[in-house]
């Protein structure tokens, strides 16, 4: 079954086609990161006008590196939540368009979802349930995925995204948007423990986290340096930085680990791709005799092939949806009716 997948959700435009949820024929990703880059951050309205100007053509171009025609789509998945509406909105409308003039089904996919499906991408033989630690731009949560449709959240930040935080500390340091590859690649060349950073401890339930002391704490190291005249060692703060957001997530995802009883832990979304976290993880699971997946870099970010993959799994629970599909900013992962 060919998926035609579309992605809009934020600054990256992407449509793939995914064979059986598993085989990604074609990948397409138009990205905008250099424009908002000028700004700092994404600009809405902007992110939607460049969405509306390369989705049809990036459609185009799937078909054609696939060798594909629209006679050979079986259906089209489409991120529909969360993100920023009007980006949303893009992708939600020329997908409508799509399966409309196409005559096929429409699929509808969250976007976290979505990004847990990256995993079956890289890893064919990944079967739920599984453990998942969700670490995006805006999520940052542990899902237990019961099965491809079916997920439980056993906590996550009360606060901040990690990514989110990243990208703060990286911006106040002169890094370019999205800060968190920078402050990556920085870190591994620092000593953490040249400066202390706090690791908060959030709320009653073991598997929530908190982000926001965390950064501001190093946005108040980066002030107070800048006041007083002292020159940072940017490279050793973002160890420090890394290390606090990495020792933030790992106990409590082995925590979570242990208590589900899983053997097999994946990790989701941009902030999978940090080396700090993705070593720490790696190091940790094994210490507990767990299976650790993580997706390659290119499908850790934003981008459409993870959503056929999802697409198909909706599709197979029959999880569609009509031309009154509509685009959502926030809608929780848990799939109630949309
Ligand atoms: O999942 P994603 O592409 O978008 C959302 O759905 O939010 O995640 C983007 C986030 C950004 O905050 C970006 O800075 C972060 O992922 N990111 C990283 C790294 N690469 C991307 N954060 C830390 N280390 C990285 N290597
Ligand atoms: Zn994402």
């Amino acid at each position: 079954m060919n998926i035609l997948a579309v992605e809009s959700s934020c600054d990256e435009t992407a449509v793939a086609i995914v064979q059986d949820g598993r085989k990604v024929l074609t990948d397409c990703i138009a990205s905008q990161v250099d424009l908002h880059r000028i700004y700092g951050g994404v600009v809405p309205e902007i992110a939607s006008r460049k969405h509306i100007e390369a989705i049809y053509g990036l459609a185009d171009e799937a078909l054609k590196n696939a060798d594909l025609t629209r006679r050979d789509i079986d259906a089209v998945a489409v991120t529909y939540a969360p993100g920023l509406i009007g980006a949303v909105l893009v992708g939600v409308n020329f997908a409508k368009a799509a399966a409309l003039a196409m005559n096929k089904p429409l699929v509808p996919v969250h976007h976290i979802r979505g990004h847990i499906a990256a995993n079956y991408l890289a890893y064919p033989e990944l079967k739920p349930p599984f453990l998942c630690l969700v670490v995006s731009g805006g999520h940052t949560m542990l899902v237990d995925v019961k099965d491809y449709t079916s997920v439980e959240i056993l906590g996550g930040t009360l606060d901040d995204a990690a990514g989110e935080s990243f990208d703060k500390v990286a911006r106040v340091l002169g890094m370019p948007y999205p800060g968190g590859a920078a402050l990556d690649k920085a870190a591994t060349l620092g000593d953490e423990r040249k400066y202390d950073l706090p690791r908060a401890k959030a709320g009653q339930n073991p598997y929530d986290m908190s982000f926001s002391g965390l950064k501001t704490a190093a946005l108040n190291l980066i002030h107070h340096a800048e006041q007083i005249g002292e020159e940072l060692d940017v490279n050793s703060l973002c160890a420090a930085f890394s290390a606090a957001v990495s020792d933030t997530l790992v106990p409590r995802t082995m925590a979570a680990l242990q208590q589900t009883g899983y053997k097999k832990l994946a990790v989701a979304g941009g902030v999978a791709a940090n080396s700090r976290i993705r070593a720490d993880i790696t190091r940790a699971a094994e210490k507990l005799g767990a299976e650790v997946y993580m997706p390659p870099l290119s499908l850790c970010g934003d981008n459409a092939a993870m959503i056929g993959a999802q697409g198909y799994y909706e599709y197979l629970a029959g999880n569609l949806a009509d031309m009154s599909l509509n685009a959502y900013a926030t809608k929780s992962i848990l799939g109630e009716s949309i």
